[in-house]
């Protein structure tokens, strides 16, 4: 069969229907085959692996080198790529080795942006239009983190700006909280193109991003949107149904706790509105807690 024009303008028609808005090759790629796991090979932040400071000029520009008897192993995450002149920000950024996650110097929320600005080791990055670092207050008590931005937040650079956003604001708004006293990110900065689910070598790249954001934000109690939010920072067993509603711990890689509650993600009651009355009963948990303390 020889294909018209028409054809391919219906071909494309039923892409769009199926929510494929971005192309990242020119051979198309089946997600569903099976592929080779990634091999994740981060060096552990360890007080005896700690890399080596050769100098600090300011709090910001910080020259990292892995110790001598340490041979730096390829890894997911390359070396963070020179600045380019349009993007790069008024402070030095930090010296990545490679082996190194550019997470894991990061000593201030700048230097954390512009590492996830500049990561090279995920493919997301290559079709998004903006990383989507935060929004809000990062003095505040109370930090949400989402699963991954969507076509709104992509498009504007922030997170949760587009319905399921607006519904959040209203969920929040029940007990007194607008975003001025609330810190909220994702688990991972980059929108996966047709809001597809993260596969697990993105959210394994991504989450040293997300471990270091909440260990610079130190925040009260985190509130996590959603069973991927839950599953990657909580590593637990159990369904969003079941922790939901739940005062957990999150644990940071020093050691030290932080509260957590799992709530259902604002989409998910986009989807199914007989499950709101739960999500107001988990804000009324919250607002019990912030009393409480
Ligand atoms: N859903 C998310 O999980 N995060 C956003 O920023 C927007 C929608």
């Amino acid at each position: 069969m020889t294909e018209t024009l028409h054809d391919y303008a219906q071909i494309l028609d039923w892409y769009r229907t199926c929510g494929v808005d971005a192309a990242l090759s020119d051979v198309p790629r089946d997600h569903y085959v099976a592929i080779a796991p990634v091999k994740l090979s981060f060096k552990p932040m360890t007080t005896q692996a700690a890399p080596h400071v050769e100098s600090v000029v300011t709090p910001q520009h910080i020259q990292i080198t892995p110790p001598a008897s340490q041979p730096s192993t390829q890894s997911v995450a390359p070396p963070v790529s020179p600045p380019s002149a349009a993007k790069a920000p008024q402070l030095t950024s930090p010296v990545i080795t490679a082996g190194d996650h550019p997470a894991i110097h990061c000593e201030t929320l700048e230097q954390l942006r512009y590492a996830m600005e500049n990561a090279t080791g995920c493919d997301l990055i290559k079709a998004a239009t903006h990383t989507v670092f935060a929004d809000g207050n990062p003095e505040a008590d109370i930090m949400l983190i989402g699963e991954a931005p969507g076509a709104d937040e992509d498009r504007l650079g922030q997170p949760f700006v587009g319905q399921s956003g607006q519904l959040l604001d209203t969920i929040l708004a029940t007990i007194g909280v607008d975003r001025s006293s609330i810190y909220i990110s994702n688990i991972i900065p980059w929108r996966p193109p047709g809001n597809r689910p993260p596969t697990t070598a993105e959210v394994a790249y991504c989450l040293p991003f997300i471990q270091r954001h909440i260990e610079l934000v130190q925040p009260k109690i985190l509130i996590l949107l959603g069973g991927v939010a839950v599953k990657t920072l909580l590593n637990r067993g159990d369904g969003i149904l079941k922790l939901r509603g739940q005062i957990l711990e999150y644990t940071m890689k020093n050691g030290s706790t932080i509260s957590a509650m799992p709530t259902l993600h604002p989409s998910y009651i986009m989807r199914s509105p007989s499950q709101k009355a739960l999500v107001w009963k988990d804000m009324l948990t919250l607002k019990g807690w912030l009393s409480g303390r």
